[in-house]
């Protein structure tokens, strides 16, 4: 979503009656000319537009000639290594399905002549001609820049209402399509369910735009919209690439640890001895806190456990667990127990565990974890085995934890006791 830039006013200072006019919002659709083809200097449109709102620029591209026509999207889209799709739509039920590429001739012959849309991705690294559209935003920095994606719609055919992360400039390339955005910045966001496409649940546009041969629209990222073919249609999409932060700070842990040596380790001189076994202390959180620095600043408390419990059950480990993948039911585990058979941790899987509210814990498990009761938390620490009538077994809580333990693996029945004969 395009934040609002926000000003500051000191906290204590008296709302002042307001004498000026609001600014007025900036068009939303101006015309190009020959010495200034986003309409407007660059320095205007990345001051009033640029991740904040939508634009559509007439004539930004006029005269343009594609350097590719549909036959060359379709021969590329056959290409192995090509990013091809295909979105087909279904009017009557307003639904949406993709075929991922690449394409055999045979994929085309078989398409109707309406309601599809052919994608390529990364088009510019493949045609040198595509690549030249870059120029239109040369006034961006070069590694903010994706690719130059291409479509060829025949008529109505869309990818459906969604949204995008990044910012974009449609280029028209030939034919019409009508595009229809929101500019609400309260636009519900929720996704479909059903479908490969991250197609949104509702749409309201604000706005409607029929684009012509060389007309551009801008959209910043987190903007719903949706463009339909009028006719057979060509759309030439420059995108913009922006790390999310997940990404920058992962990359940029992975840089900070390459720095430290391997003789910087997590240390504990001022350890005490533990008042319950398995159990990760708010001493040991803060003494991961400091190591992290900054990196940590921000986290809560319990996300900072929640993810070195995980961790620290991972680490070293010297061999892989799997479970079926398969959860148990509760019933099947009673009468498992029921008959006699014991509770086993898996000899590699370590475990450990933080309070978790009242009776409560977070119980770690080779990377798993699972919410039980403190008891369970601090037996399955301290025991590799758990006697099926031990009355730790019995509540339901611990049943449930048990279930996710048995389908992952890091606990599991003993074999059934031998019968005397
Ligand atoms: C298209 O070019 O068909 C779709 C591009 C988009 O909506 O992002
Ligand atoms: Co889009």
């Amino acid at each position: 979503m395009p934040r609002p830039v926000k000003r500051h006013a000191p906290a204590s200072a008296p709302e002042a009656p307001s004498t000026r006019k609001r600014a007025a919002a900036p068009p939303i659709e101006v015309h190009a000319s020959r010495d200034m083809p986003l309409g407007m200097p660059p320095s205007r449109f990345l001051t009033q537009y640029w991740q904040k709102q939508p634009l559509v620029v007439r004539g930004a591209l006029a005269g343009w000639d594609p350097p590719i026509d549909p036959d060359d999207l379709a021969g590329l889209a056959c290409e192995d290594t090509a990013l091809a799709r295909i979105v087909r739509r279904d009017r009557k039920r307003s639904q949406w399905t993709l075929q991922r590429g690449p394409y055999d001739e045979s994929t085309f012959a078989a398409l109707p002549s309406h309601d599809w849309t052919l994608l390529v991705q990364d088009v510019d690294k493949w045609d040198a001609d595509v690549a030249g559209l870059l120029d239109f935003v040369r006034f961006l920095p070069t590694w903010r820049i994706d690719d130059v994606m291409v479509s060829y719609a025949t008529d109505g055919g869309g990818v459906g209402p969604h949204i995008d992360q990044y910012d974009v400039f449609l280029v028209q390339g030939r034919g019409q399509r009508e595009w229809a955005i929101s500019t609400d910045r309260n636009a519900p966001q929720g996704l479909r369910v059903g479908t490969d496409l991250r197609l949104l649940a509702e749409f309201h546009p604000t706005h409607r735009f029929t684009l012509d041969p060389g007309d551009v629209l801008y959209l910043p990222p987190n903007v719903p919209h949706d463009g339909v073919a009028i006719g057979e249609s060509m759309t030439f999409s420059i995108g913009m690439r922006a790390p999310a932060e997940s990404e920058l700070l992962l990359d940029f842990a992975e840089f900070l640890a390459e720095q430290l040596p391997e003789t910087r380790r997590y240390a504990d001189p001022d350890l005490r001895p533990a008042r319950a076994t398995g159990l990760i202390d708010a001493a040991a959180l803060e003494r991961v806190r400091t190591v992290l620095g900054p990196l940590a600043r921000r986290l809560r408390n319990v996300d900072l456990a929640h993810w070195f419990g995980r961790m620290i059950t991972r680490y070293r480990s010297a061999a892989p667990i799997s479970g079926s993948g398969q959860t148990p039911e509760l019933g099947q585990i009673r009468d498992t127990l029921a008959s006699g058979r014991a509770i086993l941790r898996h000899p590699f899987a370590r475990f450990a565990w933080v309070e978790h509210g009242g009776d409560g814990a977070a119980l770690f498990a080779a990377g798993h974890m699972v919410h039980c009761p403190r008891a369970l938390a601090e037996a399955l620490c301290a025991r590799a085995r758990l006697e099926a009538d031990d009355p730790l077994l019995q509540d339901s809580a611990s049943l449930a934890a048990l279930r996710e333990l048995l389908a992952v693996g890091c606990v599991q029945f003993a074999r059934a006791p031998r019968k005397r004969t």
